[in-house]
């Protein structure tokens, strides 16, 4: 597995750079698979992305299913939704028709009983083990959780189950969650992490200087890329070059 991060000059440049990443692995795994997987994200530093990518003309939308990596137990028109997220940006206007579309039902009246159906959503139904996401896109918070797997949770242990339920998050919006887990987060093939702001920082430096273990986000080990993209901001004293999305075989820069 190849870890890399990328320090990009601003916001704008480093949703290009990612979403440059981001095409570029779903395309190889159309040309390789047929077919590609990604999963998405909420929070607010992704929202660039999705504009960037909806309004590019070249994507084979129609070999690409969408996922979900956690949704917020609040109604599917919440400002909190993350499914309402994507549908106002990346899928916006209908410009976006992919093959599949598959959220996470967030306001579903029994979580734990929608974290068992998306897990029939997100597994294999021939093997039962996690379907392998091509991309799996990640925001992290300050406290270092990705998706909602918190730090210090029994969440981050789960390994019999690609989906879990969070009875409440301990960090806002205060609801419950619904979250993959690291059992699926370990099948994908390439993993993005987007931190942009100076509250990244100590998270960032946590990963990537000390390989601190209570972060979850220093524990996410994807099968083939691990790609962080930073701003100067999150990124403090870690190098300060911008880089185009790195090759599949480059060695990755810690
Ligand atoms: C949540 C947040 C979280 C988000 C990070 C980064 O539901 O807890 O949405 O998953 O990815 O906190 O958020 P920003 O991109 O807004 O900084």
């Amino acid at each position: 597995m190849s870890r890399a991060y990328i320090v990009a000059a601003d916001p704008e440049s480093l949703a290009r750079s990612a979403s440059e990443f981001v095409v570029s692995r779903l395309e190889a795994a159309v040309r390789s698979r047929g077919a590609a997987r990604w999963m998405l994200a909420g929070g607010s530093t992704p929202r660039r992305l999705y504009e960037i990518v909806r309004d590019r003309s070249d994507i084979p939308w129609n070999r690409i299913a969408l996922y979900w990596g956690d949704e917020r137990c609040v109604p599917a028109r919440s400002p909190d939704s993350n499914r309402r997220m994507v549908e106002s940006t990346l899928l916006a206007d209908g410009r976006v028709v992919p093959a599949s579309v598959h959220p996470i039902q967030g306001d579903a009246p029994d979580p734990v009983a929608e974290a068992a159906r998306y897990g029939t959503v997100v597994d294999d139904p021939g093997t039962s083990a996690p379907l392998s996401m091509d991309v799996v896109l990640l925001g992290v918070g300050p406290d270092g959780h990705v998706a909602s797997l918190f730090p210090g949770t029994p969440e981050l242990q789960i390994r019999d189950r690609s989906v879990a339920a969070v009875a409440r998050s301990p960090v806002p919006p205060h609801v419950g969650r619904i979250t993959v887990t690291f059992r699926l987060l370990d099948s994908a093939r390439s993993i993005v992490v987007l931190a942009a702001g100076p509250e990244k920082r100590p998270v960032a430096e946590g990963v990537w200087y000390r390989d601190d273990g209570r972060l979850p986000a220093a524990r996410l080990r994807p099968t083939e890329e691990l790609r962080w993209f930073l701003d100067p901001a999150a990124a403090g004293d870690l190098d300060r070059r911008e880089a185009s999305a790195p090759a599949p075989d480059d060695p990755g820069r810690r």
